[in-house]
């Protein structure tokens, strides 16, 4: 939003799209733009109406896009004007240019918003909506929002309304998460930001010296007026932020400072629930009410940060992020879904499907890479919960064997990118044979996701890093849910759901405790790196950590890592243990604990040394251990989300200091499209 500072329309688009360039690390599958459409000399008439330009695919396309708008005059000067822009990463429908953003109100672009995150509950918003003759174009989640604004404006009680108003109005509705900017005909030269759970910030950038370095927070009073309405909060020069001279400002509003470094390195983050509103160039904050330990006011920061890191935050590459950003990215695939206090679980891809699949011959998990791990990590509770036969398959494997697959088998295609050509064909092969089709992707709108019958997409995020580690967590949590959803009905089974349930509630927490690992990890990697190799043995819940520890391990450190069935150390792996060889270990108390201490005794009685990941109060693993990582305790099955983290840090720190590009390996790519 420029205040008072001339800007060509072409300058406009410039900064808007380049901000949009920067966020595409994110994840992009489409991208949108929404601009003051007028073409006079007045800019608030121009404001009277609004272009939207979108596009599927990156963001050059839609710059492609807004070179082939002829009518559209580059060289009109704005002396204030908010336009916003969007790059998708598809959660709900596919990428294509009506799903994405910015969405519209009507016809007629009267208001229109850009969000990022999910709303859980848009389709009661929008059967409301429906009701209410607002009709929809699209099939997200976003659009909900874009009438719900409208339908505030619509049902206003007096003229004179805010336009944070009806944001705050709207918010009140809203499940979910979400960071959303608002524009409006009604509101020319205003613009309304808001979050909850998704980031948020501002970006300030003014010649002049500002009114303060901080904005004291509105909060809505909460007695009501004589029409019922709970009444505005003060605005005045205390209470916002402008420059002094009351002239010249811009402001941004992005979900990172990657887009708006460029310009000033001025910022203020948002809390959530706050709702920013710029109004005659000046900037407030509002807040329906005080809670405790809500602090009444919102600094503005100075970044000391370049571009590059910024986009990694204070990571040094996005896989440490995304290893880092697995608290949260577990919580989104689980977001909407369970609820903890009846220990329900609704996966919305499946429901018209569930009773079909409950009654099926067999269930067969097929993928690649680590998304195969995904699978054989989950078997065994699949196989407890279901009481159903399951095998995993690795997708090429299936194809060689031209595997038998019946009407009444039920296939999962378990894929980040939803893109891998083995994947896909496999799906394509079951699909003949007349099984159903089961999706577990992270992309919205890929190959995988459009061609299964059903499905449940992980909500993720964006996974940069070629190897792959929090998608593996979210998958690995999808396919618990899914399993839990099985035998919902299902007395007998109950109290091990529930434990399940609980389990899954606390699994963030643990993860993070896992995380503080991080330094003692580290120095364990200073003690392997210059290894040639790395043996990594474990069984029942654990042998896919191994597999996918090793996995990690090869993938971006180069050395030679196996991952190894315990029980079948004495058929041959046994011989490759000496004083010498490095041998990482996980025993966790689960059934198969006294086989593992086994398996220990057998290492330790070859010289060996192992390094055992084992539960933090284990003192008799951690007697015959020349050392140990001690990890918290969680219910057996999703014990595996907290074993494999470990080894992601471990791989991570090994690759640092071999000196390797961590996000991009040699020779590997992250989707992998061909045969
Ligand atoms: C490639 C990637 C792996 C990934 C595998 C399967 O090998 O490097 O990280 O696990 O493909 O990919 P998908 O997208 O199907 O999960």
């Amino acid at each position: 939003l420029n205040y008072q500072v001339p800007r060509t329309r072409r300058e406009i688009l410039e900064i808007l799209l380049k901000g949009l360039h920067r966020l595409e690390y994110r994840g992009y599958d489409s991208a949108g733009v929404g601009i003051d459409a007028g073409n006079g000399k007045d800019w608030e008439s121009n404001a009277k109406s609004i272009h939207l330009i979108k596009q599927s695919g990156k963001v050059k396309a839609l710059d492609e896009e807004i070179n082939k708008q002829h009518d559209m005059d580059l060289d009109v000067e704005f002396d204030v004007h908010v336009g916003i822009a969007h790059t998708r990463w598809a959660t709900h429908g596919v990428p294509s240019p009506v799903n994405s953003h910015p969405h519209r109100s009507d016809k007629t672009n009267e208001f229109i918003v850009i969000h990022n995150g999910i709303i859980t509950n848009y389709k009661d918003l929008r059967k409301f909506l429906e009701s209410k003759g607002y009709e929809f174009e699209s099939e997200t989640d976003t659009e909900s929002i874009a009438k719900l604004v409208k339908y505030m404006f619509d049902n206003r009680e007096s003229d004179d309304i805010s336009f944070a108003t009806l944001v705050e109005r709207v918010i009140q509705q809203l499940e979910g998460a979400f960071a959303l900017v608002f524009k409006s005909v009604h509101y020319p030269g205003e613009a309304v930001g808001t979050r909850r759970g998704s980031p948020l910030l501002m970006g300030v950038r003014s010649d002049h010296k500002l009114s303060s370095d901080h904005i004291p927070v509105l909060y809505r009073s909460t007695t009501k007026d004589k029409k019922g309405c709970t009444a505005l909060p003060r605005m005045d020069q205390d209470t916002c932020l402008f420059p002094v001279d009351q002239k010249s400002v811009e402001y941004y509003f992005a979900s990172d400072a990657s887009a708006v470094i460029e310009h000033t390195n001025r910022v203020i983050f948002l809390e959530d629930d706050d709702v920013a509103a710029v109004v005659e160039g000046r900037l407030s904050i509002h807040r329906i009410k005080r809670t405790a330990g809500d602090y009444p006011a919102r600094a503005i920061q100075t970044l000391q940060m370049e571009l590059q890191q910024i986009m990694k935050g204070n990571y040094s590459s996005f896989m440490q992020k995304e290893i880092f950003e697995q608290p949260e990215s577990v919580v989104n695939t689980m977001r909407g879904r369970i609820n903890f206090n009846d220990n329900t679980v609704i996966l919305g891809g499946l429901k018209d499907h569930i009773k079909e699949i409950q009654r099926c011959r067999r269930l067969i998990l097929i993928a690649c890479g680590t998304s195969y791990h995904a699978g054989v990590a989950t078997r065994q509770v699949l196989e407890e919960l279901t009481e159903l036969p399951v095998m995993v398959e690795l997708a090429s494997d299936f194809l060689d064997r031209n595997t038998p697959v019946f009407r009444d088998d039920v296939c999962f295609f378990i894929s980040q990118s939803g893109e891998t050509a083995d994947s896909l064909m496999a799906l394509r092969y079951c699909k003949e044979r007349g099984a159903l089709t089961v999706g577990v992707t992270n992309t919205v709108g890929s190959s995988i996701s459009r061609e299964t019958d059903c499905g449940v997409h992980i909500n993720a995020g964006p996974e940069i890093g070629v190897a792959s580690t929090k998608a593996y967590t979210s998958q690995f949590v999808a396919l618990i849910m899914f399993a839990l959803l099985m035998c919902d009905d299902r007395i007998s089974m109950q109290p091990r759901r529930r434990e399940i349930i609980q389990g899954l509630r606390v699994l963030p927490d643990l993860i993070k405790e896992v995380l503080s690992l991080d330094d003692e990890i580290q120095k364990l990697a200073e003690e392997l790196y210059q290894q040639k190799s790395v043996l990594i043995m474990g069984r029942g819940y654990h042998y896919a950590t191994c597999l996918e520890g090793a996995l990690k391990i090869k993938e971006i450190t180069y050395m030679h890592s196996e991952g190894i069935l315990a029980g079948e150390l004495k058929h041959g792996p046994l011989a490759l243990v000496d004083k010498l060889m490095p041998v990482i270990m996980i025993i966790m108390r689960d059934h198969t604990y006294t086989k593992c201490q086994n398996a220990l005794q057998q290492i330790v009685a070859r010289q060996g040394r192992p390094i055992v990941i084992c539960d933090k109060d284990d003192y008799e693993t951690a007697k015959c251990s020349s050392r140990t990582i001690k990890v918290p305790h969680c219910v057996d099955c999703l014990q595996g989300v907290l074993s494999v983290i470990p080894l992601q840090l471990l791989s991570f720190h090994l690759a640092v200091l071999r000196g390797f590009d961590v996000d991009c390996p040699r020779n590997l790519a992250k989707s992998v499209t061909v045969e």
